[in-house]
């Protein structure tokens, strides 16, 4: 299939490894056109301008930062004609932002869904991902073969903004992990316990999670370079839970406390850093 992918940082390059190597026809568009040169050797197109990416595609995935960004590559550089067009929408964004731009798309005669994706570059490079799809039901059966190269089982949430609310449900968790492990192992840290005994211990309870062993050597040699997931993009999924948390009339507290040692980590310099630097803040290594 003529594939066109919009935004290769992190994840978008994974994806269109991942699209090449299963023998799709892949034109890509990158800001930066330098992270996207690269593919050309893989067998990609570069595209130009999202418009040129766009035009040349039987589907289009976006895979941007953030709604922002979206906005500003399908309704502000210039006219792109999206009739006709299907847009499948796998950042992570705010359920109300997904539904807003389906209403735009929908006005231009333009097919939208959602399908935001828990797992990191190297679950996208070996179609590994966990896919969330919100859409109607015709929609994700017509589309879930394509999307079986991103993942095995493509699940359908319900309608567009579904899926992005469970991402943001998952997201939170991640942001709470990280946390809350970090100040764990600064407990056992400060106290000179032995932590492969707390890890042992931990991997036996039902306390237990498989991110802790994940981000463990980072956090023991306090190093998070070549991240997965950036800090940055924490924080940002942070404030879109901030938002449907205030939005939704829930407790917001423990979030607003999570934010603040997010966003220190930011300023600190660590935004680019893997999201595992927050134990920096925790345990205030200076
Ligand atoms: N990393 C993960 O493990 C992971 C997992 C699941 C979901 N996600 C979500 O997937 C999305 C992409 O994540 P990522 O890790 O790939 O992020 P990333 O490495 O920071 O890449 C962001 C992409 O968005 C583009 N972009 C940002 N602002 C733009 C704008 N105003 N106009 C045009 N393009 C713009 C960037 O272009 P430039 O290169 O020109 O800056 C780049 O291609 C985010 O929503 C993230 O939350 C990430």
């Amino acid at each position: 299939m003529k594939v066109s992918l919009i935004g290769v940082g992190l994840m978008g390059y994974a994806m269109a490894e991942r699209l090449i190597a299963s023998g799709h026809q892949l034109t890509v568009f990158n800001r930066s056109t330098s992270k996207a040169e690269p593919l050309k050797e893989l067998g990609a197109t570069i595209a130009v301008s999202a418009k040129d990416a766009i035009q040349e595609a039987s589907v289009v995935i976006l895979m941007v930062s953030d709604a922002r960004a979206i906005e500003q590559l399908l309704f502000t550089d210039g006219q792109v004609n999206l009739s006709g067009q299907t847009i499948i929408q796998m950042g992570t964004i705010a359920p109300s932002e997904s539904i807003e731009i389906q209403k735009k798309l929908f006005k231009q005669d333009c097919h939208y869904f959602e399908c935001p994706v828990l797992g990191s570059r190297n679950e996208a490079r070996e179609g590994r991902l966990i896919l969330l799809v919100g859409s109607s039901k015709e929609k994700f059966e017509r589309w879930l073969d394509f999307l079986k190269v991103f993942g095995p089982s493509p699940r359908w949430i319900g309608d567009v903004g579904k899926a992005a609310a469970l991402k943001l449900a998952l997201n939170q968790l991640i942001a709470a992990h990280a946390l809350s492990f970090s100040l764990s192992l600064g407990i056992i840290e400060k106290n000179e316990v032995d932590v492969d005994t707390f890890m042992t211990i931990l991997r036996e309870s039902a306390l237990y999670a498989p991110m802790y062993d994940k981000k463990l050597s980072n956090w023991m040699k306090q190093s998070y370079e070549n991240p997965n997931f950036p800090t940055k993009h924490l924080l940002k999924d942070v404030d879109l839970i901030l938002d449907e948390v205030n939005n939704k009339g829930l407790s917001n507290e423990i979030l607003q406390a999570m934010r603040n040692v997010i966003e220190q980590s930011v300023n600190e310099g660590l935004g680019d850093k893997d999201y595992s630097s927050v134990f920096q803040i925790i345990n205030r290594l200076k």
